[in-house]
């Protein structure tokens, strides 16, 4: 394969989703010819490991780049950004990246959010439509300005909201839909997109942990009136604590960079206080170690969607493992997490917890389950202390907030419908910036695995 495809070619012919599944068929051996002479045991049983050692945990990737960015921030005693200079280019840099017009850094993907709704004046006795199955920090956003955050169920098939049961979530109260882009997996954004315009409701995209997914050749997070990034250190972007609000609205752009900056005008920063605001700002030092990573991440960025359609693809030819499912075929994912659905019936009923756990001791990080990632925020404690403090009490009727309680029940995210497909998964962050022997010893303790699940039944 590697002979007839260059690297960009193979990248041009994966780039529409899964369209260019066909192309490795060609030529290829039988799916388990490729075993080699290692041990066929697993290594769960004894066996030679397929890999010798554990992937890398190093995370973040540095270098001295980042050290002299560090220390010329550092000696520049403009530390701020209303003195310095990298929060302003990078903003410009990352927004043209983005495919928009705007972009404002700030100090987190929460306060990027936070302050999307509040520049979209969402308040008391507003309600906001979104998921269960996310980081609590996007519930946080929405009941710290003590709204309601309505949650629709998720789809099983991906975790996702379920864009077909949007519409009748909807109510008077509705101030905006917050769809959350999981795991560098794009959401319904069309559908989603659709409802917004035929019901005249804003979108705000939490794209915090899909930094470069893709829908039909638009980044997500340039879908909605703003798309908000995290780059905390766990996610593919780095800088530590950071975040960015994108957006195409004049307008409301104007506002959100006011607001991040305690309301000073973006337009004409020496002048007033125009706008509400607060302080989310970035500090040169985030951004010194942002725009070195962000060199890095653009290599990175490809190499991960190389490695990750070549393993997936691989391991599509064996019974009972589907890749997941994209909404569009003109997705592009950005393999930070791995997954592929796992039909266990093709496996003598082995769940794919016990799969994962073989090719664990194969060194390869794979874990089996289902695709509810999160407890389900609805569940927190934290959301009956709001809906019990004093400003949840004044802003929403007892018989509302008696009725929302009753309301938070979802068959899907709570497991009460069996539809629910396990899946392989795998954090591929890491892993999928190896070699292509790495991404073949991947896709060969897999096959190993499934050649052997007698041995686990
Ligand atoms: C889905 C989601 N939303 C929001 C956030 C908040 O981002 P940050 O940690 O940068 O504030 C995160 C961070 O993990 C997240 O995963």
């Amino acid at each position: 394969m590697k002979s007839s495809l260059t690297r960009r070619s193979f990248v041009k012919a994966t780039s529409a989703g899964l369209a260019g599944i066909g192309f490795l068929t060609a030529g290829a051996k039988s799916l388990y010819a490729a075993a080699t002479n290692k041990s066929n045991t697993l290594a769960l049983k004894g066996g030679t490991p397929v890999r010798g050692k554990p992937f890398s945990q190093t995370w973040p990737i540095i270098n001295e780049n980042d050290e002299q960015a560090l220390l010329k921030a550092l000696k520049s005693r403009n530390w701020c950004c209303l003195r310095g200079h990298a929060v302003y280019d990078f903003e410009k840099m990352f927004a043209e990246a983005m495919g928009v017009p705007y972009c404002y850094l700030t100090n987190g993907g929460t306060t990027a959010l936070s302050a999307s709704l509040s520049v979209l004046d969402v308040g008391p006795g507003d309600e906001v439509i979104t998921t269960p199955n996310t980081f609590i920090a996007t519930i946080n956003t929405i009941t710290n300005l003590h709204a309601l955050p309505v949650f629709v169920d998720i789809d099983p098939d991906t975790g996702s909201i379920d864009a077909n049961l949007i519409e009748a979530a909807i109510t008077e109260h509705t101030k905006a839909i917050l769809p959350v882009h999981l795991a560098g997996w794009p959401v319904d954004i069309e559908k989603i997109m659709a409802i917004s315009r035929k019901r005249n409701l804003p979108v705000i995209e939490d794209a915090c942990q899909s930094v470069y997914a893709e829908v039909g050749g638009k980044k997500v997070g340039a879908f909605g009136r703003t798309g908000c990034i995290s780059f905390q250190e766990y996610k593919s972007l780095v800088c530590g604590e950071g975040g960015a609000i994108l957006g195409s609205d004049d307008e409301f752009m104007r506002r959100c960079g006011a607001f991040v900056n305690n309301g000073r005008d973006p337009k004409q920063r020496e002048r007033g206080y125009a706008f509400p605001g607060s302080n989310h700002r970035m500090t040169e030092f985030q951004a010194a170690i942002l725009t070195e990573q962000f060199k890095r991440f653009k290599d990175q960025a490809p190499l991960r969607y190389e490695n990750g359609s070549y393993v997936e693809q691989a391991l599509a030819r064996i019974p009972g493992l589907t890749p997941r499912k994209r909404y569009s075929d003109k997705t592009r994912i950005t393999y930070v997490q791995f997954e592929m659905d796992y039909d266990r019936a093709a496996f003598k009923n082995v769940p794919a917890a016990k799969f994962a756990e073989a090719l664990r001791a194969e060194n390869i990080p794979m874990h089996g389950g289902s695709r509810r990632y999160y407890s389900g925020c609805h569940k927190e404690k934290m959301l009956q202390e709001h809906l019990n403090s004093s400003a949840f009490q004044a802003s929403f009727s007892k018989a509302r907030l008696d009725q929302y309680r009753q309301s938070l029940r979802f068959p899907v995210m709570d497991g009460e419908k069996p539809a629910q497909k396990d899946m392989l998964s795998m954090d591929s962050k890491i892993p999928f910036l190896g070699t292509r022997k790495e991404m073949d010893e991947i896709i060969e303790a897999v096959q190993k695995v499934a050649r052997n699940i007698d041995k686990l039944a």
